[in-house]
């Protein structure tokens, strides 16, 4: 029996020693040892793993404001893309990602992210010399002067009244602005959507930029058109409140 025993472990001993520890089969490698989400710290793929779906792969061509704009890098400091990654922005469906706010990502994460956009989409000089509206403004906005703003600086291409015109789409869809925020409204006159064609505060009217108030009060007049109870598709729910006949 003893003999039997002996025998057993001896080659089960070479067995194992045969096939080597390390590369017993089934045994991930050590290149294979999938990393810890928390541990993950390169930027290309935090980058494409919690934004690229929304903001695009390069920064652009998304569905959201494309992050790699200089103009808007420029306007924007690392404060707001801080607060913004980390605390999402409520009402709309930019989520929030730290840890401390329910998201998945660490503190060092979030920085990684913040410093990574501004690395690489971001050009110091890229203003020389203009003098953009600030990023927000405590100043509010005047709708009914909102409304002459539109009429000169948006209405040649968003046409008459924001409903839409040969260049550009409607700006007053009841289903887009229940899902933006009057700041992501500001972000947009400021600093464009390059990537779609729409320009910025000093390019609407060739050499007539945009004041910060200006930018303010359009923002106010477009706000003003929000429907009280936003819905999917807008029209028939508006109905159904009573909203319209
Ligand atoms: C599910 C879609 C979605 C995902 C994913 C997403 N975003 Fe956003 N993000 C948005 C939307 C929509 C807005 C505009 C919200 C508004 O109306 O204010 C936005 C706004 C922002 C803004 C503020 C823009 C401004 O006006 O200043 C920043 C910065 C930003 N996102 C960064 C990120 C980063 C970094 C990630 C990845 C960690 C990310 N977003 C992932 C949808 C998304
Ligand atoms: C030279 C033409 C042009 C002018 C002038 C212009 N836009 Fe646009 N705008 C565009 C284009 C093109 C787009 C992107 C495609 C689209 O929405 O049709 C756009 C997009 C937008 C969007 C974003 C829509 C979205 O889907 O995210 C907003 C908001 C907007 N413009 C507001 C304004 C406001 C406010 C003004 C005036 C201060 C203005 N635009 C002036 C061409 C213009």
């Amino acid at each position: 029996m003893r003999f039997r025993l002996l025998i057993l472990r001896v080659v089960c001993v070479t067995a194992l020693g045969l096939c080597g520890c390390t590369n017993a089969p089934g045994r991930p490698g050590p290149g294979k040892v999938p990393i810890v989400p928390g541990e993950i710290s390169d930027f290309g793929v935090l980058y494409a793993q919690n934004c690229s779906g929304c903001h695009g792969s390069e920064g652009k061509g998304g569905a959201a404001i494309a992050l790699a704009n200089p103009v808007y890098l420029a306007v924007a400091d690392d404060a707001v893309l801080h607060r913004a990654t980390a605390s999402g922005i409520p009402g709309t469906s930019m989520p929030a990602f730290a840890q401390s706010a329910g998201g998945m990502l660490t503190t060092k994460q979030v920085d990684v992210i913040v410093n990574g956009i501004r690395e690489r989409w971001s050009k110091p000089d890229i203003f020389s010399g203009a003098d953009p509206p600030p990023y927000s403004s405590s100043v509010p906005g005047d709708s009914a002067r909102g409304s002459e703003v539109y009429a000169t600086y948006c209405s040649s291409c968003h046409g008459a009244a924001g409903r839409g015109g040969q260049k550009a789409s409607s700006i007053v869809d009841g289903s887009f602005l229940a899902l933006v925020s009057d700041q992501e409204l500001r972000t947009i006159v400021i600093a464009g959507r390059p990537e779609l064609g729409a320009p910025d505060w000093r390019s609407d009217v060739p050499g007539k930029p945009m004041s910060s108030q200006d930018v303010s009060d359009v923002v106010a007049w477009l706000a003003s058109q929000r429907p009280k109870f936003p819905g999917q598709p807008f029209q028939t729910t508006a109905k159904a409140m009573g909203e319209i006949q």
